[in-house]
């Protein structure tokens, strides 16, 4: 792929398919939703709306940090609060795929009403193949496929979804996104899943347990930085171990720590992560988190595990 080529093309593409009306774009602060709205934003200017839909299963300071980066780049992004939302639809359900499913139509009627409000008719998405793939093999429900599962996006939802890196895997996706100028820390950001910490967490999803993962996250995160993985964060299971906090017996949660190495999510291998490194996330998750009495790191590779958990 020639990235000068395919930004020139979709930039062209874009600004064809819009005209002179207005389309939002969903940033998630990834490097699929990051591209495409720089492309978006060079495609139609003033008339995109960029818009980041703070679902509360973000990771620390996210929001705010994804809205300075774009401003940096003369974007501006609006941050909708719709955490209540999202944790309101989640409450009682513990089925992964159900999970899924329930964060993918809040996701769209949160969306579907700032479509509308402002007056946009288009919205601008990240989808990747990967994502395409996996969805029509059956393996998940992404939140980001409506038109390839044969939901027709205008008829649910009131707008056209237009994909400007649908055929696209990932290492070219950040290729287009340093072309259009976007900093390293997103071109060669860590992917992470739509759906959020969600993802990470067995059971059910509350504000509290995200609160937990949130913090491991960013345990895990610092730690395993200097590697250079592929993806690298922990995970909530269900599950709960029996521990010693202030010398009373405790049953408490279980973080997974995972880590893996990959060139397009659709295989992955778990990183050979140094044992000092291990022990210095355990100790730093059970000291920083007290309700955490165990952490364990996953060695399964893709297939046959998947990259998240849910
Ligand atoms: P899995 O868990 O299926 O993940 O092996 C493959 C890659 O996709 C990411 N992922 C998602 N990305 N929406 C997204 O935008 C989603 O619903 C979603 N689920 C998983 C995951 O982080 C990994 O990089």
């Amino acid at each position: 792929m020639d990235a000068k080529n395919f930004v020139e093309e979709r930039i062209a593409e874009i600004k064809s398919t819009v005209g002179e009306g207005r389309a939002i774009s969903a940033l998630s602060g990834g490097v699929d939703s990051s591209a495409c709205t720089v492309l978006a934003h060079r495609a139609i200017g003033q008339n995109l709306k960029s818009i980041f839909i703070d679902d509360g299963l973000m990771r620390e300071n996210e929001p705010q940090d994804v809205q300075r980066i774009f401003g940096d780049l003369g974007i501006k992004v609006d941050i909708v609060d719709a955490g209540s939302e999202f944790f309101k639809t989640l409450k009682g359900k513990d089925d992964p795929e159900e999970k899924r499913k329930a964060f993918r139509n809040t996701f769209y009627s949160v969306f579907g009403r700032e479509v509308k409000k402002s007056v946009s008719r288009f919205l601008i998405q990240g989808t990747i193949k990967a994502d395409i793939i996996e969805t029509e093999g059956g393996i998940k429900t992404q939140h980001n496929i409506l038109e390839q599962i044969g939901i027709d996006p205008e008829e649910g939802y009131g707008f056209k979804v237009i994909e400007p890196v649908k055929d696209l895997f990932k290492p070219q996706v950040r290729e287009v996104a340093a072309e259009v100028g976007l900093p390293e820390e997103i071109s060669q950001r860590m992917p992470f899943p739509g759906p959020g910490l969600a993802t990470r967490i067995v059971g059910e999803v509350t504000e509290e347990r995200v609160a937990l993962l949130r913090k491991a996250t960013v345990i895990v995160e610092d730690e395993i930085a200097v590697l250079k993985p592929f993806q690298a964060f922990a995970v909530l299971l269900s599950d709960k171990g029996t521990g010693i906090v202030e010398s009373e017996r405790e049953f408490g949660d279980i973080i997974i720590v995972r880590s893996v190495e990959s060139q397009d999510a659709m295989t992955a291998q778990p990183t050979q992560v140094p044992w000092d490194i291990l022990m210095k996330v355990t100790e730093r998750i059970t000291t920083e988190l007290p309700k955490v009495v165990r952490v364990a790191y996953e060695l399964t590779p893709k297939p046959p595990a998947t990259i998240e958990y849910v």
